[in-house]
Protein backbone atom coordinates (compact mmCIF):
# COMPACT_ATOMS: atom_id res chain seq x y z
CA UNK A 1 0.00 0.00 0.00
CA UNK A 2 1.21 3.39 -0.87
CA UNK A 3 1.98 6.00 2.02
CA UNK A 4 -0.35 8.66 0.87
CA UNK A 5 -3.17 5.83 0.75
CA UNK A 6 -2.30 4.99 4.30
CA UNK A 7 -2.36 8.15 5.28
CA UNK A 8 -6.10 8.97 3.90
CA UNK A 9 -7.24 6.03 5.75
CA UNK A 10 -5.42 6.95 8.64
CA UNK A 11 -2.90 4.12 9.42
CA UNK A 12 -0.48 6.18 11.05
CA UNK A 13 1.23 3.23 12.76
CA UNK A 14 1.94 1.85 9.15
CA UNK A 15 3.13 4.78 6.97
CA UNK A 16 5.62 6.11 10.30
CA UNK A 17 6.88 1.78 9.95
CA UNK A 18 7.14 2.23 6.52
CA UNK A 19 9.68 5.56 6.58
CA UNK A 20 11.81 3.65 9.19
CA UNK A 21 14.73 1.64 6.78
CA UNK A 22 15.15 -0.31 9.62
CA UNK A 23 11.99 -1.54 9.80
CA UNK A 24 11.19 -5.52 8.77
CA UNK A 25 7.73 -6.67 9.08
CA UNK A 26 5.63 -3.34 8.42
CA UNK A 27 2.46 -4.43 9.63
CA UNK A 28 1.32 -4.25 13.19
CA UNK A 29 -0.89 -7.36 13.81
CA UNK A 30 -0.56 -8.84 17.27
CA UNK A 31 -3.08 -10.32 19.95
CA UNK A 32 -3.08 -11.76 23.43
CA UNK A 33 -1.63 -15.67 24.03
CA UNK A 34 -1.16 -15.00 20.13
CA UNK A 35 1.15 -18.54 20.13
CA UNK A 36 0.18 -20.33 23.07
CA UNK A 37 1.89 -23.98 22.42
CA UNK A 38 5.20 -21.56 21.75
CA UNK A 39 5.03 -19.67 25.02
CA UNK A 40 3.94 -22.56 26.90
CA UNK A 41 7.31 -24.40 25.62
CA UNK A 42 9.31 -21.90 26.40
CA UNK A 43 8.04 -21.25 29.93
CA UNK A 44 8.39 -25.12 30.32
CA UNK A 45 12.31 -24.70 29.40
CA UNK A 46 13.08 -21.80 30.99
CA UNK A 47 11.02 -21.45 33.86
CA UNK A 48 13.38 -19.31 36.02
CA UNK A 49 13.88 -16.33 33.75
CA UNK A 50 13.60 -13.58 34.97
CA UNK A 51 14.65 -11.29 32.11
CA UNK A 52 12.80 -11.33 29.04
CA UNK A 53 12.57 -9.11 25.65
CA UNK A 54 9.88 -9.23 23.39
CA UNK A 55 11.68 -7.77 20.54
CA UNK A 56 9.34 -6.31 18.08
CA UNK A 57 6.44 -5.94 20.78
CA UNK A 58 3.93 -3.83 18.85
CA UNK A 59 1.39 -2.87 20.88
CA UNK A 60 2.47 -4.99 24.13
CA UNK A 61 -0.21 -8.09 24.17
CA UNK A 62 2.96 -9.83 23.71
CA UNK A 63 4.28 -8.15 27.08
CA UNK A 64 1.06 -8.85 28.38
CA UNK A 65 0.97 -12.53 27.46
CA UNK A 66 4.66 -12.93 28.58
CA UNK A 67 4.60 -11.37 32.12
CA UNK A 68 1.52 -14.36 32.76
CA UNK A 69 3.57 -16.67 31.28
CA UNK A 70 7.11 -15.91 33.50
CA UNK A 71 5.51 -14.58 36.42
CA UNK A 72 8.74 -14.03 37.83
CA UNK A 73 10.13 -11.95 35.23
CA UNK A 74 10.24 -8.56 34.24
CA UNK A 75 9.79 -8.36 30.67
CA UNK A 76 11.05 -5.60 27.98
CA UNK A 77 9.17 -4.73 24.88
CA UNK A 78 10.89 -3.05 22.18
CA UNK A 79 9.90 -1.54 19.00
CA UNK A 80 10.99 0.09 16.16
CA UNK A 81 7.61 1.56 16.04
CA UNK A 82 7.03 4.97 18.38
CA UNK A 83 2.92 4.76 17.27
CA UNK A 84 3.16 1.23 18.84
CA UNK A 85 5.03 1.83 21.83
CA UNK A 86 2.56 4.44 22.65
CA UNK A 87 -0.05 2.36 22.62
CA UNK A 88 2.06 -0.58 24.39
CA UNK A 89 2.87 2.06 27.10
CA UNK A 90 -0.91 2.40 27.67
CA UNK A 91 -1.77 -0.61 28.78
CA UNK A 92 0.68 -0.69 31.59
CA UNK A 93 2.01 -3.65 33.91
CA UNK A 94 3.90 -3.90 36.59
CA UNK A 95 6.72 -5.80 35.53
CA UNK A 96 6.81 -4.44 31.79
CA UNK A 97 9.06 -1.89 30.14
CA UNK A 98 8.71 -0.63 26.91
CA UNK A 99 11.75 1.13 25.11
CA UNK A 100 11.99 2.49 21.80
CA UNK A 101 14.45 -0.90 19.96
CA UNK A 102 17.41 0.68 19.74
CA UNK A 103 20.97 -1.44 19.72
CA UNK A 104 22.70 1.05 21.80
CA UNK A 105 19.70 0.82 24.17
CA UNK A 106 19.00 -2.83 24.78
CA UNK A 107 22.97 -3.51 24.56
CA UNK A 108 22.80 -1.98 28.06
CA UNK A 109 19.86 -4.14 29.18
CA UNK A 110 21.77 -7.50 27.32
CA UNK A 111 22.04 -11.00 28.94
CA UNK A 112 18.55 -11.79 28.46
CA UNK A 113 16.84 -14.98 29.95
CA UNK A 114 14.57 -15.42 26.86
CA UNK A 115 14.62 -13.20 24.37
CA UNK A 116 10.94 -13.39 21.99
CA UNK A 117 11.23 -12.14 18.22
CA UNK A 118 7.62 -13.19 16.36
CA UNK A 119 6.21 -12.14 13.01
CA UNK A 120 9.24 -9.65 13.22
CA UNK A 121 11.87 -10.66 10.84
CA UNK A 122 9.70 -11.02 7.75
CA UNK A 123 8.62 -10.56 4.75
CA UNK A 124 5.18 -10.77 3.48
CA UNK A 125 5.81 -10.57 -0.38
CA UNK A 126 4.89 -14.13 -1.32
CA UNK A 127 7.70 -13.73 -4.74
CA UNK A 128 11.22 -12.56 -5.45
CA UNK A 129 11.66 -12.79 -1.64
CA UNK A 130 15.36 -12.57 -1.85
CA UNK A 131 15.07 -9.04 -3.44
CA UNK A 132 12.77 -7.36 -0.93
CA UNK A 133 14.14 -9.29 2.17
CA UNK A 134 17.85 -10.60 1.84
CA UNK A 135 19.07 -13.65 3.68
CA UNK A 136 21.79 -10.66 4.94
CA UNK A 137 19.08 -8.58 6.82
CA UNK A 138 17.72 -11.20 8.38
CA UNK A 139 21.07 -12.97 9.54
CA UNK A 140 22.41 -9.87 11.21
CA UNK A 141 18.95 -9.28 13.11
CA UNK A 142 19.44 -12.62 14.39
CA UNK A 143 23.20 -12.12 15.21
CA UNK A 144 22.36 -9.39 17.03
CA UNK A 145 19.15 -11.36 19.00
CA UNK A 146 21.65 -13.66 19.96
CA UNK A 147 24.18 -11.78 21.73
CA UNK A 148 21.37 -10.56 23.84
CA UNK A 149 20.95 -13.68 25.51
CA UNK A 150 22.66 -15.21 28.02
CA UNK A 151 24.58 -18.36 27.89
CA UNK A 152 21.32 -21.27 28.63
CA UNK A 153 19.32 -18.40 27.91
CA UNK A 154 16.19 -18.72 24.98
CA UNK A 155 16.43 -16.92 21.23
CA UNK A 156 12.26 -17.89 19.75
CA UNK A 157 12.13 -16.27 17.09
CA UNK A 158 8.83 -17.56 14.97
CA UNK A 159 7.05 -16.55 12.01
CA UNK A 160 10.81 -15.39 9.67
CA UNK A 161 11.30 -16.13 6.66
CA UNK A 162 14.06 -17.28 7.19
CA UNK A 163 15.81 -20.27 9.43
CA UNK A 164 17.63 -19.34 12.25
CA UNK A 165 19.28 -22.40 11.64
CA UNK A 166 20.53 -21.24 8.65
CA UNK A 167 22.04 -18.49 10.13
CA UNK A 168 23.75 -20.08 13.07
CA UNK A 169 26.43 -22.71 13.29
CA UNK A 170 24.34 -25.74 14.85
CA UNK A 171 27.27 -26.10 17.90
CA UNK A 172 26.86 -23.00 19.53
CA UNK A 173 22.68 -23.26 19.79
CA UNK A 174 20.33 -26.23 20.85
CA UNK A 175 16.85 -27.08 18.74
CA UNK A 176 13.87 -27.10 21.33
CA UNK A 177 11.01 -29.33 19.76
CA UNK A 178 7.86 -27.17 20.36
CA UNK A 179 4.28 -28.80 18.58
CA UNK A 180 3.29 -25.60 17.04
CA UNK A 181 2.20 -25.05 13.58
CA UNK A 182 5.60 -23.49 11.80
CA UNK A 183 5.19 -21.06 8.96
CA UNK A 184 6.98 -22.14 5.47
CA UNK A 185 10.35 -20.37 5.53
CA UNK A 186 13.06 -20.71 2.65
CA UNK A 187 16.34 -20.72 2.57
CA UNK A 188 19.34 -18.76 1.96
CA UNK A 189 18.27 -18.03 -1.56
CA UNK A 190 15.08 -17.01 -0.69
CA UNK A 191 13.58 -19.34 -3.90
CA UNK A 192 13.74 -22.93 -2.08
CA UNK A 193 10.95 -23.84 0.77
CA UNK A 194 12.26 -25.56 3.53
CA UNK A 195 10.81 -26.34 6.94
CA UNK A 196 12.31 -25.26 10.25
CA UNK A 197 13.25 -27.56 12.67
CA UNK A 198 11.90 -25.40 15.82
CA UNK A 199 11.55 -21.80 16.80
CA UNK A 200 12.98 -21.91 20.06
CA UNK A 201 16.87 -22.51 20.48
CA UNK A 202 18.77 -22.33 24.16
CA UNK A 203 21.89 -20.86 23.67
CA UNK A 204 23.81 -23.19 24.58
CA UNK A 205 26.10 -22.85 27.73
CA UNK A 206 30.28 -22.01 26.33
CA UNK A 207 31.24 -25.31 26.25
CA UNK A 208 32.14 -25.12 22.84
CA UNK A 209 34.23 -22.14 23.81
CA UNK A 210 32.38 -19.12 22.57
CA UNK A 211 29.40 -18.11 21.34
CA UNK A 212 29.12 -18.05 17.40
CA UNK A 213 29.40 -14.11 17.21
CA UNK A 214 32.43 -14.09 19.34
CA UNK A 215 34.06 -16.76 18.14
CA UNK A 216 35.03 -14.43 14.95
CA UNK A 217 36.96 -11.75 17.05
CA UNK A 218 38.63 -14.67 18.85
CA UNK A 219 39.90 -16.59 15.40
CA UNK A 220 41.13 -12.65 14.12
CA UNK A 221 42.98 -12.45 18.04
CA UNK A 222 44.49 -15.45 17.60
CA UNK A 223 45.90 -14.70 13.77
CA UNK A 224 47.27 -11.84 15.43
CA UNK A 225 48.69 -13.56 18.66
CA UNK A 226 50.46 -15.96 15.91
CA UNK A 227 51.51 -13.32 13.62
CA UNK A 228 53.04 -11.95 17.03
CA UNK A 229 54.90 -15.41 17.54
CA UNK A 230 56.19 -15.73 14.57
CA UNK A 231 57.66 -12.38 15.40
CA UNK A 232 58.87 -12.82 18.75
CA UNK A 233 58.60 -16.83 19.59
CA UNK A 234 59.16 -16.86 22.72
CA UNK A 235 57.31 -14.07 23.99
CA UNK A 236 53.89 -16.68 24.54
CA UNK A 237 55.32 -19.55 24.22
CA UNK A 238 52.42 -21.65 26.38
CA UNK A 239 49.55 -20.15 24.72
CA UNK A 240 47.57 -22.57 22.67
CA UNK A 241 44.25 -21.58 20.98
CA UNK A 242 42.40 -23.66 24.22
CA UNK A 243 43.75 -21.17 26.38
CA UNK A 244 42.94 -18.36 24.50
CA UNK A 245 39.36 -19.51 24.54
CA UNK A 246 39.39 -20.17 27.72
CA UNK A 247 40.53 -16.44 28.64
CA UNK A 248 38.72 -14.95 26.52
CA UNK A 249 35.69 -17.09 27.59
CA UNK A 250 36.12 -15.55 31.16
CA UNK A 251 36.45 -11.97 29.53
CA UNK A 252 33.47 -12.32 28.30
CA UNK A 253 31.17 -14.27 30.74
C1 LIG B 1 3.47 -8.18 13.09
S1 LIG B 1 4.06 -7.24 14.44
C2 LIG B 1 4.47 -8.55 15.56
C3 LIG B 1 3.99 -8.27 16.96
C4 LIG B 1 4.21 -9.41 17.94
N1 LIG B 1 5.59 -9.76 18.05
C5 LIG B 1 3.39 -10.62 17.55
O1 LIG B 1 3.92 -11.56 16.97
O2 LIG B 1 2.19 -10.61 17.80
C6 LIG B 1 5.68 -6.74 13.86
C7 LIG B 1 6.29 -5.66 14.74
O3 LIG B 1 7.70 -5.64 14.52
C8 LIG B 1 8.13 -4.30 14.59
N2 LIG B 1 9.45 -4.19 13.97
C9 LIG B 1 9.76 -4.26 12.65
N3 LIG B 1 11.07 -4.10 12.46
C10 LIG B 1 11.62 -3.93 13.70
C11 LIG B 1 12.94 -3.72 14.17
N4 LIG B 1 13.98 -3.63 13.32
N5 LIG B 1 13.14 -3.59 15.49
C12 LIG B 1 12.10 -3.68 16.36
N6 LIG B 1 10.82 -3.85 15.97
C13 LIG B 1 10.58 -3.99 14.65
C14 LIG B 1 7.03 -3.54 13.89
O4 LIG B 1 7.04 -2.16 14.20
C15 LIG B 1 5.78 -4.27 14.41
O5 LIG B 1 5.29 -3.65 15.56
Amino acid sequence: MGIIRKIRRGNFAKVVASLHPGCHQVPSKTALNRYPEIFAAAAAAAPYARRILSFGCSTGEECVTLADYFPAAQIVGADINPVNLLTAMRRGGDRIRYVYASDRLLNRFGGFDAVFCMAVLRTPKQDHIAEHYPFERFAERAHYLESLVRPGGLLVIHNATYRFSDAAPSFAYEAIPVAANHNNVYLPDGMTEAKPESCIFRKRLAAAGVGFVREQAILQEWEKIKIRKKHCPTKHPQQTAGELTSREYQRDS
